[in-house]
């Protein structure tokens, strides 16, 4: 067991068999990340003293400058010494829900598109998670976690359900979509993330979801339908994806109280010749030019959620600040 000193806030915890990021979390400290995969770079530290070593040497949010200034991921070191370390803090980051480790057994799966499909754990520790918030997952037979969305919502956390997106020869989607079977158990740690649903914030709510992104848009309505604190208030979800195969969710907004009244679904394709086979009326065009034609001027009015690819979370947030939408209202965790 080694010990960690945060020398920036005079705060020490216990680091045993953890990344230091995560044994912080567990500890109810609010060391600073995002993606908890080392690609974003949030968690990255200053070791004083000490020795660790990354999980994930070709992190992509490490880089040889990092090294040379002693820098490393939260995400990816652990401490083979007690350590000194400088590091960001913010209440911001502290959990709700402290994250566990626990073994989760697959017990149902649902196609939901071609290449989407929705697996349902029950875990042997139940663990409760907020609206939108992700877990890491170990998927046998892969190097490294891989971080993956509920889309259920739960009181006690005894399942967790996740809508995962096959990646085009992806490591861990190969093994999920390919291997994995009902009955088998994998280790998952969580819960993690801060795009979770503000029930404590009374605005109406506008969720912005492309491909992968379905899942955590998908836990933020379920809550948003049941919230009592929301209840007079309304939610837009629009869903993009390329083609009319990729487009799906409807039927799981449908089965909401609300769903029509004040909870309203808005798909949209971008690029409906990808798939000549169905035929498309409906709207075409990007989820972020989708919002803003629909809601131009009032957007600034909404709490905002969206996840998804990389250049569509940047489109995104790129409109929004252009809409001048207060960046404390927009909440996402960027998906690698
Ligand atoms: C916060 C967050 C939430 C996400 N939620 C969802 C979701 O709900 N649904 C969904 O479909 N996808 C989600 N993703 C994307 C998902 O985690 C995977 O990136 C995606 O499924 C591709 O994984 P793959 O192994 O099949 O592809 P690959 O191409 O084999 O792997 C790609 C990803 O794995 C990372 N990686 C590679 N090696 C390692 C390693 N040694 N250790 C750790 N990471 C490594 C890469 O940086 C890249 O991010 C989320 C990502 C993040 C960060
Ligand atoms: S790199 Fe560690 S949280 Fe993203």
């Amino acid at each position: 067991m080694a010990q960690i000193t945060l020398t920036n806030a005079d705060i020490a915890f216990d680091c045993s068999d953890d990344t230091v990021l995560r044994a912080a979390l567990r500890q109810g400290i609010g060391f600073a990340y995002e993606c908890n995969v080392g690609s974003c770079g949030t968690c990255r530290f200053e070791l004083i003293e000490g020795e660790v070593v990354h999980d994930r040497a070709d992190a992509p949010g490490w880089t040889e400058r990092h090294r040379q200034r002693k820098q490393y991921l939260g995400c990816q070191a652990r401490p083979l010494t007690d350590c000194r370390i400088k590091a960001i803090l913010r209440d911001h980051y502290k959990s709700r829900h402290k994250p566990v480790r626990t073994e989760a057994r697959l017990f149902e799966t649902e196609d939901l598109t071609h290449d989407i499909r929705e697996f349902r754990f029950r875990l042997a520790d139940a663990a409760p998670f907020l609206a939108g918030q992700y877990a890491l997952l170990y998927v046998p037979g892969v190097i490294g976690a891989r971080a993956y969305s509920m889309c259920n919502v739960t009181d006690d956390g005894a399942e967790w359900h996740f809508q995962i997106k096959r990646a085009p020869g992806g490591a861990a989607t190969a093994q999920l979509f390919d291997t994995l079977a009902v009955g088998d158990a994998i280790r998952v740690d969580g819960p993690y993330g801060m795009a979770y649903l503000r029930e404590d914030i009374p605005r109406d709510v506008l969720c912005l979801a492309g491909g992968s992104g379905l899942s955590p848009m998908i836990s933020i309505a379920r809550q948003f339908a049941q919230s009592e604190r929301l209840a007079d208030r309304t939610l837009h979800f629009i869903y993009g994806g390329r083609g009319a195969r990729d487009i799906c969710g409807e039927p799981m907004l449908q089965s909401l109280p609300g769903f029509g009244t004040r909870i309203f679904y808005h798909p949209a394709v971008s690029a409906p010749e990808s798939d000549p086979e169905t035929s498309w009326s409906g709207r075409v065009g990007f989820v972020h030019a989708v919002a803003q034609e629909m809601h131009g001027e009032k957007l600034p009015g909404f709490e905002v959620y969206y996840a998804g690819p990389p250049a569509m979370a940047q489109a995104v947030q790129k409109m929004l600040y252009e809409m001048k939408v207060p960046a404390a209202q927009a909440h996402f965790d960027q998906f690698y």
